[in-house]
């Protein structure tokens, strides 16, 4: 394939520095060479770059940012919009998660005009379902997915509505075990698909992305995949600001990267929350590249048959 990488390094939404040297680490630790050596042409375009915001009024003192997770928004939706029409699948690499109100409207957006579904898979510890009313830290990150999927209220983040909002019934989050109260209530009046850890311990999680693979499918649908690095157990991914114990194991991991690569129906990938400041010596980073490799046809050994 070809693959386009953009930089987003936007710290804006997170409750801590450190995820704007979030892009340089994937390079730093090879991720355009990774992808050479499975056979992809990759070019990097470099970092996307806000644009200015006028101060905004959103009858809430406690979010944090406002104008600057705007500003992102307003330019990665344009760019994910068009890199969408294009044959690259694009890459962005975070940055914090508030990132992808740009990405996943931008190719919404697309998807609508080709009329394509949308679907989308939130691999984090958290829903990101927050309403701006409902953020209990302010911390614009925590509100994306809800977003994406028309909640209301949000018209500042690109000054006006989402022109494609996401359906909620195709949407699968896997990987919860942190939701605010507010958030869940929210979050279980919709019809996205929540997978939380216990539902993984029970039915695993390759059962789980089967289904929502069938789906997309079915459905002749686009995948955007939102990789959150606290999706994984801290454990092997130290590099976030967000840790929460009890997450997605090496191998869980890599599974779903292995399925979706079967499946042939990433259209787009989101990398979020690297914060090298907190990392060991780079592993973090590492782990996220060679997930990416997996997504994109890293195996141990080839399969006989399709195994999704
Ligand atoms: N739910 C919490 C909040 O809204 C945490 C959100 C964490 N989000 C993230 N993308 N790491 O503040
Ligand atoms: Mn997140
Ligand atoms: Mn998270
Ligand atoms: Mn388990």
């Amino acid at each position: 394939s070809r693959i386009a990488l953009l930089g987003a390094p936007i710290e804006a939404g997170a409750g801590r520095r450190g995820c704007l040297m979030g892009p340089d680490a994937y390079r730093t630790a090879g991720l355009a060479q990774e992808l050479e050596t499975l056979g992809h042409t990759v070019t990097d375009l470099g970092n996307a770059v806000p644009e200015d915001v006028a101060p905004v009024e959103t009858g809430y003192g406690h979010l944090k940012q406002v104008e600057t997770v705007a500003g992102w928004t307003r330019a990665l939706h344009k760019q994910a919009k068009t890199l969408a029409a294009g044959k690259d699948i694009p890459i962005y690499l975070g940055g914090d998660h508030a990132l992808s109100a740009g990405t996943v409207t931008g190719h919404a957006a697309a998807a609508a005009e080709q009329g394509r579904p949308q679907f989308v898979l939130w691999l984090d510890a958290h829903a990101d379902f927050n309403s701006l009313g409902s953020s209990p830290s302010g911390n614009l990150h925590g509100t994306p997915l809800a977003y994406a999927c028309g909640m209301s209220g949000f018209d500042c983040y690109l000054g006006r509505p989402v022109p494609a909002p996401v359906d909620p019934a195709n949407v699968c989050i896997m990987g919860l075990r942190s939701v605010d109260g507010e958030e869940r209530r929210l979050l279980q009046a919709t019809a996205v698909t929540a997978h939380d850890m216990r539902a993984i311990d029970e039915i695993g999680i390759a059962p789980l992305l089967r289904a929502f693979l069938d789906r997309v499918v079915a459905a002749n649908g686009v995948l955007h995949v939102s990789l959150d690095v606290d999706f994984l157990e801290p454990d092997i991914a130290p590099a976030v600001g967000t840790t929460v114990p009890g997450g997605a194991t090496f191998r869980e991991a890599h599974h779903v990267m292995e399925l979706l690569h079967d499946s042939g129906r990433v259209t787009s990938l989101d990398l979020v929350e690297l914060n090298p400041f907190l990392d060991d010596k780079g592993r973090t980073a590492r782990l996220m590249v060679d997930l990416t490799a997996s997504l994109f046809g890293r195996r141990v050994l080839d399969r006989v048959t399709r195994s999704y």
